[in-house]
C-alpha cells in the first residue's frame, strides 16, 4: 500500500454515494428509518445534475383529466420497446402517485391549477387509455422541477440528521473476497486525506455518463463514476448501448430545452416550414417518444431539409404561445434561449438538435435497488451489500428508451425503495466484519498510480478523442461498419490511458487529478456502450441499427451485460428480460409494433 496518505476510517450502517435526486431520497429514507447514514458527494448536493431536470415528474394523478397508473405502465413498457423489466415498471408506475404526494408533503413547490392541485402537462409518449391520445401526466414546478425536488430533499435529509461528506471524490468500492461490498474509498478534495468508509450497505447513486460524448445536456460531472467502480469490482454493465438523444438541445451549445415546451404547444419545423412529425407519428406528432422524434429530426436533416446556413438543425416554435405562457410555464428555457443562443423565444423559433441526454443502461438491479450479480445459469443473484439507484442503475424500467419525466420518477421511487429495503436488511448499530484491507489497499494503489501517471498525453487530449469517437460512432443511427470502427478506436483510447500525463501531483483541489480519475471512469462506460452496440444486431428503442432495421424479439429480447476486464477489454453475455409483472393486478404486456 502507498505510505504517503493520511487515512481516516469511518463506520456507518449505510453509505450513499451521490447526492442527486436518487441519492438524497435514499439518504433521507435511510436516516429517517434510524440508520446511521452518510452521503458522499463530489459536488455540493444542490449542484447535482438533478438540478437541471426541467419539465416534470410523471405520475397518473389525474389532476387535469382522467388518468390511470396502468396506462402509465403501458406507455413505459412501449416506450422502452419491450426491453424493460415489467415487474419493476409496474412497481414504478404504481408507486408514482404516493411518491408525488410524499414530495408535496416534504415541501416541493409544484406549480398549481386554479383549484390548487398539482399542475400537470403533456410529455412525449405519455398517453391516455393504452396509447389512444396524449395525456397530461407530468407534474411540474414551472420548468425547474428537478431544482425544486433537489432542494427539498436536501433540506429533509439534513432535518433527519443524515451526515454529508461534500466534495469528496469516491474512487473505488471495497469488496470482500466473496463479492460482498464493504464500503468505499473517497478522497477529500479540501484537505487531501483519504477516507475509508465501511458500511453494511453501500448505495451507488452517481448518475449517468453523458460526458463520454462531445455534446450532451449532462453536467461536466456526469462521468459514470459509480458504473466504473462497479465494473472494476467485477460487476457487468447492463444495456449500455441504449443512449438517449433528447430531441431539443440548443444547436451549438447543447443545453436542454425541455420537452415540456412541446407539451405546452411548441412544435418542430424543417426548412420547408413543414410540421414533419405529422408524417412520422400521426397520433402523438411532436409528442411521440424521444427516440422517434430524434430519428425523425436526423432524417429530415440528412434528406436536406435542415435549417440554418449549413442546413444542419431544426426549428422549435414557441412564439405563438405568447409571453404570458412562456413566463409562467417556461421561464427557465426562455432565459436559456436568450443567454445561450441570443434568441427571444416570444419572437422567433429556437434552433435545436438531438443531443445526448440520458443513459438507459447501468448497474443491473432488481426493483428494490439491490445490485444483481448474474450467474452462469442466468438466474438473478443479489450482490450482498451493494445497491444502485437512479441513472447509474438499470432496474430496468427504461429498457431501450426512457420516457421523459420517468427519470425524476425513477429517482424518487427507487431511492425510496432502496431505503425501505436497507431498513429491512440492516440492523442499526450492528457490528462490522473485518474490513478486507487487501481490497482497500488495491483501490488506494490504483489512485496512487493514476496520480503519478507520467506519460506523454494530457488528460484533455485523450478525453477529447474519446468524446469524438462516441459522438461519431455511437450516434442516433448506427451501422455495423461504424460500430466496429468505434470498437477499434476505443481500444486505441484504452491503450493510450497507459500514456496519460497528470501534471499536478498535489492532493488539495487538484482538478487535473479529478479529471484524470473521471476519465478512468468514462473509458469503461464508453467501451461498454460501443461493444454492446456492436454486438446487438437489431433496432430497438434508442439503438437504431441501419443494417438491422427491425426489432428482433426472438433473438434479442434480452439484456446486454458488458464485463470489463482489468486491461479494459470487454466480454458480452446476456440475461433474460423479466417477462412477468409483480402482482396479478396487471398482466404482462405482450410485445407489438410500436407506433405513435
Ligand atoms: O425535457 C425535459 O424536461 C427532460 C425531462 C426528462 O429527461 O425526463
Amino acid at each position: 500500500m502507498p505510505q504517503s496518505y493520511e487515512i481516516v476510517d469511518h463506520k456507518y450502517d449505510v453509505i450513499v454515494v451521490g447526492a442527486g435526486g436518487a441519492g438524497l431520497r435514499a439518504t433521507l429514507g435511510m436516516a429517517s428509518a434510524g440508520l446511521k447514514t452518510a452521503c458522499i458527494s463530489k459536488v455540493f448536493p444542490t449542484r447535482s445534475h438533478t438540478v437541471a431536470a426541467q419539465g416534470g415528474i410523471g405520475a397518473s394523478l389525474g389532476n387535469m383529466e382522467e388518468d390511470n397508473w396502468k396506462w402509465h405502465m403501458y406507455d413505459t413498457v412501449k416506450g422502452a420497446d419491450w426491453l424493460g423489466d415489467q415487474d419493476a415498471i409496474e412497481y414504478m408506475c404504481r408507486e408514482a402517485v404516493p411518491a408525488i404526494y410524499e414530495l408535496e408533503h416534504f415541501g416541493v413547490p409544484f406549480s398549481r391549477t386554479d383549484e390548487g392541485k398539482i399542475y400537470q402537462r403533456p410529455f412525449g409518449g405519455h398517453m391516455a387509455n393504452f396509447g389512444e391520445k396524449p395525456v397530461q401526466r407530468a407534474c411540474a414546478a414551472a420548468d425547474r422541477t428537478g431544482h425544486a425536488i433537489l432542494h427539498t430533499l436536501y433540506q429533509q435529509s439534513l432535518k433527519n440528521d443524515a451526515e454529508f461528506f461534500i466534495e469528496y471524490f469516491a474512487f473505488d468500492l471495497i469488496m470482500d473476497d466473496d463479492g460482498t461490498c464493504q464500503g468505499v474509498l473517497a478522497w477529500n478534495l479540501d484537505d487531501g486525506k483519504m477516507h475509508r468508509f465501511q458500511a453494511h450497505m453501500t448505495v451507488l447513486a452517481t448518475g449517468g455518463y453523458g460526458r463520454a460524448y462531445f455534446s450532451a445536456t449532462s453536467a461536466h460531472t456526469c462521468t459514470g463514476d459509480g458504473n466504473a467502480m462497479a465494473a472494476r469490482a467485477g460487476i457487468p454493465l447492463q444495456d449500455q448501448e441504449f443512449v438517449q438523444f433528447h430531441p431539443t438541445g440548443i444547436y451549438g451549445a447543447g443545453c436542454l430545452i425541455t420537452e415540456g415546451a412541446r407539451g405546452e404547444g411548441g412544435y418542430l419545423t424543417n426548412s420547408k416550414g413543414e410540421r414533419f412529425m405529422e408524417r412520422y407519428a400521426p397520433t402523438a406528432k411532436d409528442l411521440a417518444s424521444r427516440d422517434v422524434v430524434s430519428r425523425a429530426m436526423t432524417l429530415e436533416i440528412r434528406e436536406g431539409r435542415g435549417v440554418g446556413d449549413h442546413d444542419d438543425h431544426i426549428f422549435l416554435h414557441l412564439e405563438h404561445l405568447g409571453g404570458e405562457v412562456l413566463n409562467k410555464r417556461l421561464p427557465g428555457i426562455t432565459e436559456t434561449a436568450r443567454i445561450f443562443s441570443g434568441i427571444d423565444a416570444t419572437k422567433e423559433p429556437l434552433r435545436v438538435l438531438p443531443t445526448v441526454h440520458y443513459n438507459m443502461g447501468g448497474v443491473p438491479t432488481n426493483y428494490r435497488g439491490e445490485v444483481i450479480a448474474p450467474t452462469a445459469d442466468e438466474s438473478d443473484r443479489v450482490n450482498p451489500g451493494l445497491m444502485a439507484i437512479g441513472e447509474c442503475a438499470s432496474a430496468s424500467v427504461h429498457g431501450a428508451n426512457r420516457l421523459g419525466t420517468n427519470s425524476l420518477l425513477d429517482l424518487v421511487v427507487f431511492g425510496r425503495a432502496a431505503a425501505i429495503r436497507a431498513a429491512e436488511l440492516v440492523k442499526p448499530g450492528a457490528t462490522f466484519p473485518p474490513l478486507n484491507m487487501a481490497s482497500a489497499d488495491k483501490a488506494l494503489a490504483r489512485f496512487d498510480k493514476v496520480r503519478h501517471s507520467s506519460g506523454e498525453i494530457p488528460t484533455a487530449v485523450i478525453r477529447d478523442e474519446l468524446q469524438r469517437v462516441m459522438q461519431n460512432n455511437a450516434a442516433v443511427f448506427r451501422t455495423s461498419e461504424v460500430l466496429k470502427e468505434g470498437v477499434e478506436k476505443l481500444d486505441d483510447v484504452t491503450a493510450k490511458m497507459t500514456d496519460v500525463k497528470v501534471h499536478d501531483r498535489s492532493l488539495i483541489w487538484n482538478s487535473d487529478l479529478v479529471e484524470t480519475l473521471e476519465l478512468t471512469n468514462l473509458v469503461p462506460n464508453a467501451v461498454a456502450t460501443m461493444y454492446s452496440g456492436e454486438a446487438r444486431h437489431e433496432s430497438r428503442g434508442a439503438h437504431a441499427h441501419e443494417d438491422y432495421p427491425d426489432r428482433d424479439d426472438k433473438e434479442w429480447m434480452k439484456h446486454s451485460l458488458a464485463w470489463i476486464d482489468e486491461n479494459g477489454g470487454c466480454k458480452m453475455t446476456y440475461r433474460p428480460v423479466h417477462e412477468y409483472t409483480l402482482t396479478d393486478e396487471v398482466e404482462y404486456i405482450v410485445p407489438k409494433a410500436r407506433v405513435y
